[in-house]
C-alpha cells in the first residue's frame, strides 16, 4: 500500500521530502539516489543544500541518476534537465561529477545510449530512493498515459498535455521538444523506494487516480500500486480530491 504524507504547505512538502532524502544518505553513504526535475522539487533541492552548507549531509560517495531529459537539447540549454540539475543541485553539493548519471538528449545513438543507461543503473547496485513528480495527466518521468508502457529507458513522443504544461518554461509552445528520453516503468519500479512529490490543485485528479484508481497504463503514476515500499509526499491542495 502506499503511504502518503499530507502536508500543510509547499515549504513542508519540500521539507518532508528533503528529510526523507537526508536519512536515507546518513543510513547509507554511497546510497544510489534517482532524481527528477520540474517545480514540484526545486523546494527540496534547496533544503538539501542548505543541509549540505550547514554541514548536516555529505554527498562525497552520493550516486545519482536522473529520470529524464529532452531529445535535442544539450546540458548547458538552459531548458534542459542537465541544466537545471546543476543550478539546484550539483553546483552546490560534493555530488562527485563522475557519478552524476543524466542521460544525453544529444547522443548520437539513442537506442544505446537508452541500454547503456539501464545497465549503469544495474551495474551500481540498483537504486535505493527514486524520487518522482507527476504530471497533470498521472505521467511519470516521461510514461505517458498510452495503451501499453514501456519497461526500460527509451525515447518517448511527449503528449499534448505534458507540451502545453512544460511549455511555461520556455518561449513559446513550439520551442518545447517533442521527444524525451525516459527512464521506462521498470527502471522505476526496480528501485527499493519510491517517493512522489505533488503540489497544488493543478494535481489533485492526477494524485485520486494514482491512489483510488485501477493500475492502468492510461495513468502511469498508478503502477505505484504495486510497489511494495512507495510514498507520496504532497501538499493540502494536491489531496484536495481524496
Ligand atoms: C521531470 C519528470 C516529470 C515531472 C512532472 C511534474 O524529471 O520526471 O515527470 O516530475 O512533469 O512536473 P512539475 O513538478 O513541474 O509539475
Amino acid at each position: 500500500m502506499v503511504k502518503v504524507y499530507v502536508m500543510d504547505n509547499y515549504e513542508g512538502l519540500s521539507n518532508k521530502a528533503a528529510s526523507i532524502i537526508a536519512s536515507q544518505i546518513t543510513l547509507k553513504e554511497n546510497s544510489v539516489l534517482g532524481f527528477s526535475t520540474g517545480s514540484t522539487p526545486e523546494g527540496m533541492y534547496s533544503r538539501l543544500v542548505q543541509m549540505y552548507r550547514q554541514g548536516l549531509l555529505d554527498f562525497n560517495k552520493v550516486v545519482t541518476f536522473n529520470l529524464d531529459e529532452y531529445v535535442g537539447l544539450s546540458p548547458d540549454h538552459p531548458q534542459s534537465y542537465h541544466y537545471f540539475m546543476h543550478q539546484h543541485l550539483f553546483n552546490h553539493v560534493n555530488v562527485p561529477p563522475e557519478n552524476i548519471n543524466i542521460p544525453l538528449g544529444t547522443a548520437e545513438n539513442l537506442e544505446e545510449h537508452c541500454r547503456a543507461y539501464d545497465k549503469k543503473i544495474a551495474a551500481v547496485g540498483g537504486i535505493d530512493l527514486q524520487v518522482l513528480g507527476i504530471g497533470v495527466n498521472g505521467h511519470i518521468g516521461f510514461n505517458e498515459p498510452d495503451r501499453c508502457l514501456s519497461a526500460w529507458t527509451c525515447v518517448v513522443d511527449l503528449s499534448e498535455a505534458t507540451i502545453k504544461a512544460n511549455s511555461r518554461f520556455f518561449n513559446s509552445e513550439d520551442e518545447v521538444p517533442r521527444q524525451a528520453i525516459t527512464m521506462g516503468m521498470a527502471s522505476i519500479l526496480h528501485a527499493r523506494r519510491l517517493m512522489l512529490l505533488a503540489s497544488g490543485k493543478s494535481k489533485a485528479r492526477a494524485i485520486r487516480e494514482t491512489l483510488s484508481g485501477k493500475v492502468s497504463t492510461q495513468v502511469p503514476a498508478s503502477f505505484l500500486q504495486l510497489h511494495p515500499n512507495a510514498i507520496i509526499v504532497m501538499d493540502k491542495e494536491a489531496a484536495s480530491l481524496l
